[in-house]
């Protein structure tokens, strides 16, 4: 977790201990959008993760002063700043995992897509650059709306000829964050022990958690698994109401997405049986990209797993939801070839 790879940060760190690194691999990460409201704390966060030895902080404005800051903390990574698109090419240059934080996001009233019109000509050209830079790198996608996003990345890696379908993840982590937090909260056990897959996308009824398959088992009516469902699906706006026009989950997402890339780091050094939920190129279901539990290794996406045992809830979601995220994929693929 977070907390284990701080404490061995500071472990490293001590004095009363030899500093070695031999172990760890030189590892840089790229975090674009890095002075926007998620950037800024996942910058903090990937400055905390001992896994990290190059930390490239890129935004169009801003990051000189949040490098000088996260810089300053007694971690172990080198960190950078770079503002503007002629210094884009050195903050991607040798990356092993660029995180795309980048982008508007949404008011109250607002869905996810109506942030296209900005973000995805945003993503476009963040991937170009990425495609000329650092094509190997494993990419995290955040902006949204994700399940158009990642589509556009993976139709502009196509073009360029760097596409792999096992190095781009639709990050879709705060889902399985806010459901863990919600069933525990409601069946009133550790929050640390639970565990729950959620599936489909990243936006209203495409977003599908699998309660059934959560753990540990919980006693719950069919009513309390519709309001969790629902209270998951709807959580990015509750948040955006909450801030009542001042943007939308920064600082949960900055958890969430350094967990992400934790999680990545940890596949690409080989640590095994590294599963998270990720919004992946699929064959899970009959749609080109679907989120389900995927394994994580030295290539990026090792395994992407099959759904499991659905409720008849569930199924009935999962029927009803295809519609609305196939015709997101195909907006972002359709974008991505006419402009
Ligand atoms: P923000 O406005 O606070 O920050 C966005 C940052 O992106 C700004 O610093 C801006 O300068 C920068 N930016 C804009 N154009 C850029 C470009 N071409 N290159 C590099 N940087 C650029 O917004 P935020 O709250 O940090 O949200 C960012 C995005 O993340 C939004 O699209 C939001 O919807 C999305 N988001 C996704 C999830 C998820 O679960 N996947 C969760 C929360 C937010
Ligand atoms: C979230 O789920 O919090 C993000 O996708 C941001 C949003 O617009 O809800």
């Amino acid at each position: 977790s977070i907390f284990r790879s701080v404490q061995s940060a500071v472990a490293r760190n001590s004095p009363r201990r030899s500093y070695s690194t031999d172990s760890v691999p030189e590892r840089k990460v790229a975090v674009l959008g890095a002075a926007g409201g998620i950037g800024q704390p996942l910058a903090l966060l990937m400055k905390l993760n001992p896994l990290v030895s190059k930390l490239a902080l890129y935004d169009i404005a801003g990051t000189p002063g949040v490098a000088a800051d996260v810089g300053h903390i007694n971690t172990r990574s080198e960190v950078a700043g770079y503002m503007g698109e002629d210094q884009l090419g050195k903050a991607l240059e040798g990356s092993d995992v660029v995180i795309i934080p980048a982008g508007v996001p949404r008011k109250p009233g607002m869905t996810r897509d109506d942030l296209f019109n900005i973000n995805a000509g945003i993503v476009k050209s963040l991937c170009t650059a990425i495609a000329k830079y650092c094509p190997n790198a494993l990419v995290n996608m955040i902006s949204n709306p994700v399940n158009s996003t990642v589509p556009i990345a993976a139709e502009v890696f196509k073009k360029a000829g760097t596409y792999n379908e096992k190095r781009l993840f639709g990050v879709t982590t705060l889902d399985v964050v806010r459901a863990k937090t919600f069933y525990a909260g409601k069946a009133n056990v550790n929050v640390a022990e639970v565990n729950v897959p959620v599936v489909g996308g990243h936006a209203g009824i495409t977003i599908l958690p699998l309660f059934s398959q959560a753990t540990p088992k919980a006693n719950f009516s069919d009513e309390d698994i519709k309001a969790l469902t629902k209270r998951t699906q709807d959580g990015g706006t509750e948040v955006v109401e909450a801030k009542a026009g001042k943007g939308s989950a920064t600082l949960s997402m900055a958890y969430a997405g350094a967990m992400f890339a934790d999680a990545c780091l940890k596949g690409l050094n080989g640590v095994p049986d590294v599963v998270e939920c990720s919004f992946v190129q699929s064959t899970v279901t009959e749609l080109p990209f679907f989120a389900s539990k995927v394994r994580l290794g030295k290539n990026g996406v090792e395994e992407v797993l099959e759904l499991g045992p659905l409720s008849d809830y569930e199924k009935e979601n999962l029927e009803s939801l295809k519609s609305e995220l196939l015709a997101s994929i195909e907006k972002g693929i359709k974008f991505a070839n006419q402009s």
